[in-house]
């Protein structure tokens, strides 16, 4: 069938083919050249009988070495790679059923089944790309559900938390203990009225970035008011005698501040009359008595102006006021070991305000009520549960309860379903969960002894080049990407858009399983991202059907084609069946 070599163009190789009529079904099988070495390549192109060869490796020594540094003679002898070769190349070689995975099966070749080590995939970071209805979620549910349904060894070790965005792998990994007992799932969800349990996060495991990223902070101003507030909080939250005192100190300072600020003496009193209406304290507010020798009044008339347009008692006030200073307390961050709730933080947060000078610029002050109008804004809304975490809890014990399932046993799915909450506080809500597990896991005694998965659907929604790093000096997910495979903590990223991803976490996955892609966009990203996927790899990603893949990376010896089963149960993923939805009997309607 194959004739001679008449071109070498880089990576491929040009023979002319001799029988015409045979030339079904070979596109994309494999052949040896054969001269003093046997080099390997893939046809992958057909054109006017003459097939295109791309070169992919070697057979040394009986075994398939990616890689070819010196091209084929023109002397070299093509034919078709035995079955046994084939499996060397595409498939696992010496498969281990507690080592190893299959994934799939080769459309190509029949028969073949297509895996991994199981180290070499899980190791690392890896991608999950392809179009809408490609086959994404019913691949990466196919692959738990094989991890899982192992002969003799089980993961129980293992702790894959998916942050699933639209709710669909409930169906496919509840049942699972049915044929597994000793495995076990747990669902959390964002719908409040659920019989699930409700994510639910303790507001004192979060930082200063946190908060800002819960609030949409963007200036590193705003930043120092959040700072603020979490200290305020620490003593807001726990020592009832020192509050007031702070509390008055806060104020006072803030209207002494005001007193000095050169302004009119109706500014002067306006904005006074201001501060004390919104803060006060029992001890400190509009109506508390300032006594003078022989004359008692409320503090609001002394800020009367007289016929010369002055305030005449500003000395008086400020005595007033400096009595309320109290230089005897250290402010210092919350350090987790007790409870506050969005109601101390929000009150902390008014007077974290203040005593930040918001009313000394029109500037801070727009920069610190965008934040105090979407504090409140939390605390009223419905996203308020998500961080009302009933009792104190510290942060190992909260991820050992991820981590537990409701019978007492280790989980080893952990799934969120984030279906139910706006786009800005899913995204925050994965942060804030990768950032504990990533803090968790970097502080353990003994490095990456307990693997962390969080795989992330719809990543391109989380993992963006936002403006975290401009903010905070880091993104949370770019930093797993390029820090968590020393402590075990790894990303699974599930995208249709990648090239919306940031490319930092893109450039750091190992593995990818690209399913059908259309948008030129996102194909010139990958190519452009990811290293030794070729011209022809990604032609073929246009016409894949549904549930096929190309997967390649450091788990894989070449690209390779997958086709891969349908997982049992299905995700809650499928196409929405229009005509048996759209038609009804003529009788019936
Ligand atoms: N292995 C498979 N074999 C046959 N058909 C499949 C396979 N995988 C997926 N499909 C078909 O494709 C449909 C969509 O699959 P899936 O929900 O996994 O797509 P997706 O890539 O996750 O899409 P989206 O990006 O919209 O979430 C499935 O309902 C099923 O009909
Ligand atoms: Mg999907």
């Amino acid at each position: 069938m194959f004739g001679k070599i008449i071109g070498i163009d880089n990576n491929l190789v040009l023979v002319e083919m001799n029988h015409s009529n045979q030339y079904k079904d070979i596109m994309n099988r494999h052949v040896y050249l054969i001269d003093d070495r046997t080099v390997v390549g893939e046809i992958s192109d057909i054109k006017n009988n003459v097939a295109y060869i791309m070169l992919l490796g070697e057979m040394i020594n009986q075994k398939f070495v990616f890689g070819v540094i010196k091209k084929p003679s023109f002397q070299s002898k093509v034919s078709f790679v035995s079955d046994k070769d084939v499996e060397k190349i595409i498939g696992v070689t010496d498969y281990h059923e507690e080592t190893d995975l299959y994934i799939g099966t080769s459309p190509i070749y029949e028969n073949i089944p297509i895996g991994f080590h199981i180290n070499d995939f899980f190791n690392s970071h890896f991608a999950i790309f392809g179009s809408t209805g490609a086959g994404k979620s019913c691949g990466v549910a196919r692959i738990i559900q094989n991890l899982f349904s192992k002969k003799v060894q089980i993961p129980y070790r293992a702790s894959l938390f998916i942050f699933d965005a639209y709710g669909e792998y409930h169906s496919a990994f509840h049942d699972l203990y049915k044929t597994v007992p000793e495995i076990a799932f747990k669902a959390y969800t964002t719908d409040i009225h659920s019989q699930d349990e409700l994510i639910k996060i303790p507001l004192w495991l979060l930082g200063v970035d946190d908060i800002a990223l819960l609030l949409g902070a963007e200036k590193h101003s705003q930043l120092v008011m959040i700072e603020k507030a979490l200290k305020l909080v620490t003593v807001f939250a726990r020592e009832e005698q020192m509050v007031l005192k702070i509390k008055n100190d806060i104020i006072a300072r803030a209207i002494l501040d005001i007193l000095s600020s050169g302004g009119t003496s109706a500014q002067i009193r306006d904005q006074i009359f201001s501060v004390l209406s919104h803060y006060n304290t029992k001890e400190l507010n509009l109506e508390t008595p300032v006594f003078q020798p022989g004359y008692t009044r409320p503090l609001k008339q002394c800020l009367n102006i007289d016929a010369s347009g002055k305030i005449r008692e500003m000395e008086l006030i400020v005595d007033f006021m400096e009595k309320f200073l109290t230089e005897d307390y250290e402010l210092t961050l919350p350090d987790g070991s007790f409870l506050y709730t969005l109601k101390d933080l929000q009150d902390a947060f008014d007077f974290a305000l203040i005593s930040e000078g918001i009313f000394s610029s029109e500037k801070i002050y727009d920069e610190a009520n965008i934040l105090k109008v979407r504090l409140h804004a939390l605390v009223a809304s419905d996203d308020r549960f998500y961080f009302d975490y009933p009792e104190y809890i510290d942060r190992t014990s909260y991820i050992k309860k991820l981590l537990t399932a409701s019978n007492g046993r280790k989980a080893q799915i952990i799934n969120f379903d984030i279906n139910y909450i706006d786009d800005r506080l899913a995204k925050n809500i994965t942060k804030i969960y990768s950032k504990l597990l990533f803090d968790f896991s970097k502080n353990m005694n003994q490095r990456a002894s307990m693997p962390f998965h969080i795989i992330l659907e719809e990543a391109h929604r989380y993992v963006q080049n936002d403006n975290d790093k401009f903010l905070l000096g880091y993104n949370i997910f770019e930093r797993i990407t390029k820090e968590g495979r020393k402590y075990g903590v790894l990303l699974g990223l599930i995208s249709q858009r990648p090239s919306e991803l940031s490319e930092t976490s893109l450039s750091q996955c190992s593995n990818f399983l690209i399913f059908k892609m259309l948008h030129p966009a996102d194909v010139d990203y990958i190519k452009q991202m990811v290293p030794n996927v070729t011209q022809e790899v990604m032609k073929q990603l246009r016409i894949l059907q549904p549930g096929t893949c190309i997967a390649f990376g450091s788990a894989f010896h070449v690209p390779v084609l997958v086709k891969m089963d349908m997982p049992s149960p299905e995700p809650s993923s499928s196409n929405c069946n229009i005509s048996a939805l759209w038609f009804v009997h003529k009788d019936k309607s």
